[in-house]
């Protein structure tokens, strides 16, 4: 049995340090870590997770093995792997690791197999590839997997579909429900990955430019406040309308996306859905428009529909692609259509993955404890694990925050006081 496959064992060195400065700020899951270094909550559990092979990745899978787990992990998505993380982790951890950044999609279910081949009791992913590969092709293991555990909105949209279908058949823990995972990360992670990974595929100026935001979601909301923040003009385009209600409140521009891909200039979707921008829409588009996706998977604009629609096509630079349409226009995508913030940038800061991972780490120890408690649906994890996740980030953070009185708690459950 294969125990990793990684780009280049030689690049440890680099992905070391890199490990270790992600670590520095991630001071809360240090704190969980050292409690488990003491309590081994997961002692004998062999954890299988498929995450974006990232330093953060890493540091939360240290903390399980501090807990006493044996971690296998391969990549959640082919452009997100740091191939020197990975390289680390395997030399100087002993971790086993499938991921190689740029595999093909091949590579890519060889390696969520190679993850399953070593059973796991515990599966952990980051938009439900390995708990769907493990009820496809390997029914027969389904019973030695205590529970699963799932990071993203795009993975509990998945398994909540699977559940309603009655596909499921191990209880999962959806981490983004958590308070402190979407408010954060989705949040502020997003907004700020999203900016970094549009800047380093194209460097180009986002003040006056017109940002065409797709999505105002927990992500959609940070990348549009973080693409004013930095000077650009926002429309937002949504189907819901109490969230485009809120985004006009918020002070954005709202517009259907079948007019606002007249004036565009950038566009970004974060909707969790597919074709939200699609060839009718491109057609429609300025010449140089760009195009990029901050959502889970490659679906969200049509990105083979742009290739069919070009004449020719050409990379420019790395994470940036020209596709020449009849007429001569100009339309330009990043990342090919994968989430640009991992794809072209390194994803969300450690401070933020701080929370949303101190969340998994806990949670798979609440999924081991409650082993043959729970039943084969979505669960979130218990509001007193959010708050204590609140808790040490604002110690953390060196911040105080206040406590209710004795008077102000009696007052707040009595219904007898009025005017
Ligand atoms: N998802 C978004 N950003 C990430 C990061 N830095 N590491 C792992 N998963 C992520």
């Amino acid at each position: 049995m294969k125990l990793y496959d990684v780009a280049d064992l030689k690049k440890a060195g680099e992905g070391k340090l890199k490990i270790e400065w992600a670590g520095k700020h991630m001071p809360v899951l240090n704190l969980i870590k050292e409690r488990f270094i003491k309590e081994k909550p997961l002692k004998g559990i062999t954890i299988g997770t498929c995450q974006h092979v990232t330093s953060e990745t890493a540091n939360l899978v240290l903390t399980w093995v501090a807990g006493g787990a044996k971690v296998i992990l391969c990549a959640s998505n082919m452009l997100s792997t740091q191939d020197p993380v990975a390289a680390s982790l395997v030399k100087d951890y002993g971790i086993s690791v499938f991921a190689i950044h740029g595999e093909d999609k091949k590579t890519y279910y060889k390696h969520l197999l190679q993850v399953l081949d070593f059973h796991p009791q515990i599966t952990v992913d980051d938009g439900a590839d390995l708990v769907s590969e493990l009820h496809k092709t390997r029914q027969g293991q389904i019973k030695e997997v205590i529970a699963s555990s799932e990071e993203t909105t795009t993975g509990v949209i998945r398994l909540k579909a699977m559940a309603k279908d009655k596909a499921l058949k191990v209880p999962v823990l959806a981490i983004n429900e958590s308070q402190t995972k979407h408010l954060f990360d989705n949040r502020y992670g997003t907004g700020q990955s999203t900016v970094d990974g549009i800047l380093r595929a194209t460097n180009m100026l986002l003040a006056g430019k017109r940002v065409i935001v797709c999505g105002y979601g927990w992500c959609g909301r940070g990348i549009a406040t973080k693409m004013r923040g930095m000077g650009a003009w926002v429309t937002v385009c949504e189907v819901n309308p109490i969230k485009a209600l809120e985004a006009a409140m918020d002070g954005f521009e709202v517009d259907s996306i079948a007019r606002a891909a007249r004036y565009g200039e950038l566009f970004i979707s974060a909707t969790g859905d597919r074709h939200v921008i699609r060839t009718d829409h491109m057609k429609k588009m300025k010449d140089g428009a760009v195009l990029a996706n901050s959502g889970h998977f490659n679906v969200e604009f049509d990105y083979d529909g742009l290739a069919g629609l070009a004449v020719s096509r050409r990379t420019l630079r790395r994470n940036l692609e020209e596709f020449s349409l009849p007429g001569g226009k100009k339309l330009y995508a990043l990342g090919e259509g994968r989430l640009i913030n991992l794809a072209a940038a390194e994803g969300h800061p450690s401070e933020v993955m701080d929370m949303s991972f101190t969340n998994q780490a806990l949670g798979v120890a609440w999924l081991v404890k409650n082993k043959g408690k729970l039943k084969p649906k979505v669960y979130i994890l218990p509001e007193a694990i959010d708050m204590q996740v609140a808790r040490l980030k604002l110690r953390a953070m060196n911040l105080h925050f206040d406590t209710l009185t004795s008077e102000q708690k009696k007052y707040l459950n009595s219904w007898q006081e009025g005017t």
